[in-house]
């Protein structure tokens, strides 16, 4: 069990100024959080809210007084994993009846009260702008037995006064802005998230130089659609500019950014900062004009590569992500084909690919989702296959190639070896253990490549497949 007020406790000693008014509480909460990074830097700021009330979070499902989800709305399947949760988390609920379970994030937003009345497991349902009531709202069930709802979208809610209580890493996120005011066509986040807002630039600046003395090496400033940020006067590029000055020796990224704000200034400020990392998500979603006007994302094919080249052109080498959806409504064959046409252009060095889900509420549900199953499906085969060997073609570009590296954690599929990343967002695995030893002039064994989780090391890449380089430490 992890205790979250030992945990705010060492923040509080590493800044000052912040007083949690601590009750005691030996309640425990265990959290599960599903969809994108945004969620999960949402539960940190949670779990934070959740300790500054006594709660201390529980690895344990067995052992947890409350079972909260963080949900995501963004395609049905998301959706459908959550209802599939519920039904198993019954078990828990009949073992224990004082169980509190609560859904909060997007599924929550949108869906509400019907979630209480649907799911009668569910006690709780919380909105990404209500965290602050996630204790209440618990305590409120334990008390009394009422099940509550909290679901009020805020226009300046940014939880800018909360340390979020994250897991020990090198690499942590920092939310910059929230909500998204674009309104594509297909897309329930600005339902579910509400209106943009952008957090105060000192703070965001304060964070990223304490995550720095807390041993954070790359930081990712996150938020739906990161180059609105907006405050006072300063754009995202001048908060960039900003973050990357005040912690030079930080790698500094940003994900998720929208083609129509990414602008010269923006481009200029990645190549002048060496420690903002050199990758760009950009998601062009597809290739077809025709679409991406149905699709409202205010931009044409010609804009994206007038962007994609000039950052190539700026920054070579640079790394470039994507997101693509694959079957929206009228999507035709010749417009599948310009879509593959453009990634064969762009070359990325890594696609998330889906299939069109129709979304309640959008303006594209009111469209008939008239592409059959089998066919969404084998556009997305085609580009997801077409992704792979174009991630293969780029990773083996690299081999023979000496790169700098941060070294992340242990590999996940054995401890012999280590996760390093590239500044252009690649994993690179490399052996944990020392290749080599030799013996100085005074007789003492030398370990040659004595490196650990945090550093920053140069690597040759020796091997490569689709999703992952493999590299050696340079003497
Ligand atoms: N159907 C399929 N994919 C979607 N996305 C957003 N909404 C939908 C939807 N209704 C994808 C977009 C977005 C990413 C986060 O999820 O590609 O960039
Ligand atoms: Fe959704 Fe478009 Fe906003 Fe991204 S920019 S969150 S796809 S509405």
């Amino acid at each position: 069990m992890i205790n979250l007020n030992n945990l705010i406790l060492d923040n509080n000693n590493k800044t000052s100024g912040l007083n949690f008014n601590k009750s005691e509480n030996d309640k425990k909460v265990y959290i599960e959080t599903y969809g994108c990074q945004m969620n999960y830097s949402d539960t940190e700021i949670v779990l934070s809210v959740l300790s500054k009330s006594g709660y201390n979070e529980t690895t344990d499902i067995n052992n947890a007084d409350a079972i909260l989800l963080n949900t995501c709305s963004i395609r049905e399947n998301a959706e459908k994993k959550i209802f599939y949760r519920l039904d198993a988390l019954r078990y828990f609920k009949k073992r224990n009846p004082n169980l509190v379970i609560g859904i909060l994030g997007c599924m929550a937003e949108r869906l509400r009260k019907d979630l209480l009345e649907n799911k009668k497991i569910v006690d709780i349902i919380v909105g990404p702008d209500e965290y602050r009531k996630v204790p209440q709202l618990i305590d409120n069930v334990f008390e009394t037995g009422e099940k509550g709802i909290a679901v009020k979208l805020s226009k300046v809610e940014t939880y800018d006064d909360i340390i979020p209580i994250r897991r020990d890493g090198v690499s942590a996120w920092i939310t910059i802005m929230r909500g998204c005011d674009k309104f594509c066509t297909y897309c329930v986040v600005p339902f579910t998230r509400g209106r943009e807002r952008s957090r105060k630039l000192t703070s965001i600046i304060d964070e990223a130089k304490r995550l720095y003395d807390e041993g954070v090496r790359d930081i990712w400033l996150l938020g739906q659609n990161v180059n609105s940020y907006k405050f006072e006067n300063y754009d995202f590029s001048d908060l960039l500019k900003q973050v990357a000055i005040s912690v030079p020796k930080m790698r500094v990224r940003y994900t998720t950014s929208h083609p129509y704000d990414l602008n010269l200034k923006l481009l200029e400020t990645m190549a002048e900062h060496d420690n903002i990392c050199k990758y760009i998500h950009l998601p062009i979603q597809s290739g077809s004009d025709r679409i991406l006007k149905l699709m409202n994302r205010e931009y044409s094919v010609s804009d994206y590569m007038k962007v994609m080249h000039k950052a190539r052109e700026m920054m070579p080498g640079i790394g470039f992500s994507t997101d693509i959806i694959s079957g929206f409504p009228t999507e035709t064959e010749e417009d599948h084909k310009m879509t593959i046409n453009v990634m064969k252009e762009v070359m990325y060095d890594y696609a998330y690919m889906f299939t069109y889900s129709r979304r309640p509420n959008t303006k594209a549900f009111r469209m008939e989702d008239d592409i059959e199953p089998e066919v969404k499906t084998r556009r997305l085969d085609e580009i997801i296959e077409l992704q792979r060997d174009m991630s293969y073609e780029s990773n083996k570009k690299l081999i023979g190639k000496i790169t700098n590296v941060l070294i992340e954690t242990i590999s996940k599929k054995s401890d012999d070896y280590l996760m390093a990343r590239t500044d252009c967002n690649k994993s690179v695995i490399i052996p944990s253990l020392p290749q080599k030893t030799y013996v100085d002039k005074s007789g003492d064994l030398i370990l040659n490549n004595n490196y650990k989780i945090g550093d920053f090391i140069d690597v040759r890449i020796s091997k490569c497949n689709s999703a992952t380089l493999f590299g050696e430490t340079v003497e």
